[in-house]
């Protein structure tokens, strides 16, 4: 039976909230783990949709996972896989299948995947990752299906490699695959984001020799095998900056506690220049209330730009603030219809292409029924929820879920009226 979220609006919030282990660097150490045949134990894990799901295709695949998700722990052992093929409803559903396709060319020399999809944006291209492993040497045979990789004669041998674009996962992919390739490989526009080099700082532990993670160039030099180790999940900077923009679209006092402030990059500096009032310590960020929000066009940046994945909270906060402002979102299609929605609730946006809106503010919201069409957009229709006079619906709440874990019992610590129902 699918569930619903279903919250009950105007609450102030107060208290504090920690950030948990941030999803998209556990779903890369998760790939990383397939590199070696010996044990990897990760610590401050994430048990989101997206972390489990994965694990379970690794399962298939003969890997052996042992959770703790109390101790919000997971020991991954590689040693038992027994095939190589990444096919399957899972897979197809899951945008990040795809990470573990290099890992597992390059310690088998051959790997069959399925087209991943998943939300509305995951649906996106593979073409970094295909023609990356082609350049190393591999040759791929592709059918609207899936695409099966298989590395050559002399298994996969270091090249240059310049991205066309920035992505994460490319440069996160290639540079896995390369640990393993003979001799040096080099890629250039890399992304920069702070999963990298705390991704390289566990390979090289493992024995990999990476240089130049955080920075636009990465080198590999390869090596024949690396060992298992120890890695512990980096905070979520993207739950921070959602849980900051939350307190300030509800003008609470909140303090969001275990977070890494500088991995919010140029989003800091924009909520200041925005008239945000909140302080910022090591590890915490404290939202202060009676912020006097001024509309502040953003357009969305690789890292230390400014996450496309704090867009939709972003935009929200936009529809509070005073005047008109445009928000470009350059990174995803489709990532900004979920306005449409927000515009239901009361709020005032021009959709100007698929990549631009304008927001006029303040806008008062009031509860709608709406669907998550994507994680982020979800958490946004939540806090939405948050600041609307009466009752707001959610339904697909999977796609929140996929990322947050126990989002309503834990906002529900804070002062949030959010149920979960079966429907
Ligand atoms: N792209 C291609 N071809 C490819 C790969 C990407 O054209 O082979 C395009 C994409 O369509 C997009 C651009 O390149 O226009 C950049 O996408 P990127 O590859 O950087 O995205 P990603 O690596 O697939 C990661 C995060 C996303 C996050 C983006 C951007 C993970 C698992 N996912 O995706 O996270 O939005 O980087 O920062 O790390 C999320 O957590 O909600 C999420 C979507």
């Amino acid at each position: 039976m699918p569930e619903i979220f279903e919250i009950e609006g105007g609450q102030k919030l107060s208290g504090e909230i920690e950030v948990n282990g941030a999803k998209n660097s556990a779903l890369k150490i998760l790939a990383a783990s397939l590199l070696s045949d010996e044990k990897c134990k990760i610590t401050n894990f994430p048990f989101i949709e997206d972390t489990k799901r994965i694990m379970e295709i690794m399962e298939e695949l003969g890997v052996r996972v042992e959770k703790n998700e109390e101790l919000k722990e997971v020991e991954i052992d590689p040693s038992g896989i027994k095939g190589t093929s990444l096919t399957g409803e899972l897979v197809r559903k899951l945008r990040a299948s795809i990470l573990l396709a290099g890992p597992l060319l390059a310690r088998f020399g051959e790997v069959e995947i399925d087209h991943p999809g998943g939300c509305v944006i995951g649906k996106r291209p593979i073409d970094f990752f295909v023609d990356g492993f082609k350049k190393l040497g591999a040759s791929c045979e592709e059918n609207d299906q899936s695409v099966k990789i298989v590395s050559g004669n002399n298994g996969l041998v270091g090249e240059e490699i310049i991205f066309p674009k920035i992505s994460v996962t490319g440069t996160e992919s290639l540079m896995m695959t390369a640990v393993l390739a003979k001799g040096k490989t080099i890629l250039k526009n890399c992304a920069m984001e702070p999963e990298i080099p705390v991704l390289v700082e566990y390979l090289n532990k493992c024995g990999a020799k990476i240089s130049g993670a955080g920075t636009s160039t990465i080198i590999i030099d390869g090596v024949g095998k690396i060992s298992g180790g120890e890695f512990e999940v980096i905070p979520d900077r993207i739950e921070t900056g959602t849980f900051l923009m939350m307190g300030l679209v509800t003008d609470s006092e909140i303090t969001i506690k275990k977070c890494i402030p500088e991995h919010l990059g140029s989003v800091l500096e924009i909520l200041k220049g925005a008239g945000a009032k909140f302080e910022i310590g090591t590890d915490y960020i404290r939202t202060i209330s009676g912020s006097k929000l001024e509309a502040t066009s953003i357009a969305t940046h690789e890292y230390p730009g400014f996450a496309t994945d704090l867009q939709p909270p972003y935009t929200l906060l936009m529809t509070q603030a005073k005047g008109m402002c445009m928000v470009h979102e350059t990174i995803f299609d489709g990532r900004l219809f979920f306005v449409d929605q927000l515009s239901t609730m009361g709020a005032n946006i021009v959709i100007c292409d698929p990549h631009r809106v304008i927001v006029i503010g303040p806008a008062k919201l009031f509860g709608k029924k709406l669907s998550s069409p994507d994680l982020r957009a979800g958490i946004t229709m939540l806090i939405a929820g948050m600041i609307a006079e009466g009752k707001t619906i959610i339904e697909n709440i999977y796609q929140i879920d996929r990322g947050y874990e126990k989002i309503e019992e834990r906002l529900a610590k804070i002062g949030a009226k959010i149920k979960r129902v079966r429907n």
